[in-house]
């Protein structure tokens, strides 16, 4: 099974990668980094050469994302991707912010499957790269799925990444596995898992069901994949624990922690935006510390300064309590 980092907007940046590179890239085939998207002036803003030029990325097996429905914006897009050195790019079909779906794009293309087929019929015809898909399962209802996975069929995809859920869900409600085996069951290319593994076990219940070895239907096919994204957030050392069961250390979680601040600090104006890019880390990581540290973590919350940041936060960590 390959284990991938899922692309999170304003989460996971460069520096946010280097730092799980660091200390827990270990098991991590690829990382998916947030989406770009097509402007009239440049193919990329100074902000997007930053998050995807080599420099930034060393040792990283970076997977560029693009959201549009313009298919020539694709491949003008690409054209800058292949100078970097990118060969494979993934294009997002599951976005389901409000503005991103007000304008057809993301999960809101789903909603026309005849514009998909004839984006895609474009994108192979004119790429040069190797080109994935990340998509849900539909706008409404996962019914919608079967229409669009015999169009996904007819491209030569790298990998189809499914988030079994439908757009209407957000992130809310279960991922409908029943759909994804649907899928395992009638696509006919790679395959890649996403949704809700939060833990080692969750991995293996995929990996038992759909993965290599799992008892599969004639004509299934394996799940060669599962993409991570708020898991790792959670637990940063994730994948490795999953691939390696080595666990991550207080140390280890405190030093990569360190990294992201000391790298945020380095690159943004002032320590308001680190101190927000740090809340935002623990949004997710507090949740891996439970009901003992609910105090230590309105602490976090409330921090107005890097100090008092980095005071609570090392408590957590380290497992003590305000006294
Ligand atoms: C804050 C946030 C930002 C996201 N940004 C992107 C993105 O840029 N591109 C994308 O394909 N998916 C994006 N996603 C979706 C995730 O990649 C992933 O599909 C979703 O979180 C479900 O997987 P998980 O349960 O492992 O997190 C985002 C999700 C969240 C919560």
């Amino acid at each position: 099974m390959k284990y991938y980092l899922a692309p999170l907007e304003g989460i996971t940046t460069y520096v946010f990668r280097n730092a799980v590179h660091e200390y827990f890239g270990e098991g991590i085939d690829k990382y998916f980094a947030p989406f770009i998207m097509p402007y009239e002036k440049h193919i990329l803003t100074n902000k997007e050469e930053n998050q995807l030029c080599p420099e930034h990325n060393v040792g990283i097996n970076l997977i560029p994302q693009i959201m549009t429905s313009v298919p020539k914006e694709v491949i003008r897009i690409e054209s800058a991707l292949l100078e970097y050195g990118y060969e494979e790019y993934n294009l997002n079909l599951g976005c389901p912010s409000g503005t991103v779906v007000s304008k057809g794009r993301g999960a809101g293309f789903l909603a026309d499957p005849e514009g998909v087929d004839r984006y895609l019929d474009y994108i192979f015809e004119h790429t040069k790269a190797k080109v994935s898909v990340k998509t849900r399962l539909g706008m409404y209802d996962s019914e919608e799925f079967a229409e669009l996975l015999e169009i996904y069929n007819k491209y030569p995809l790298e990998e189809l990444i499914i988030h079994p859920r439908v757009r209407e869900q957000f992130y809310n409600g279960q991922p409908d596995m029943a759909m994804y085996e649907y899928a395992t069951c009638n696509y006919n290319g790679s395959i890649i898992y996403n949704g809700d593994v939060r833990c080692a076990k969750d991995a293996q219940s995929i990996e038992s069901r759909f993965g290599e070895g799992a008892d599969l239907k004639e004509g299934q096919i394996t799940t060669s994949g599962i993409m991570i994204g708020r898991g790792i957030v959670a637990s940063p050392g994730l994948i490795r624990n999953i691939t390696s069961k080595e666990k991550e250390t207080c140390e280890e979680i405190w030093d990569f922690l360190e990294k992201l601040r000391i790298d945020y600090m380095a690159i943004m104006s002032g320590e308001m935006p680190v101190l927000h890019k740090m809340k935002e880390i623990w949004c997710y990581l507090g949740g891996s510390y439970g009901e003992n540290f609910s105090k230590e973590l309105k602490a976090i919350k409330k921090a107005k300064t890097l100090a008092q940041y980095t005071s609570a936060a090392r408590m957590v960590v380290f497992g003590q309590n305000i006294s």
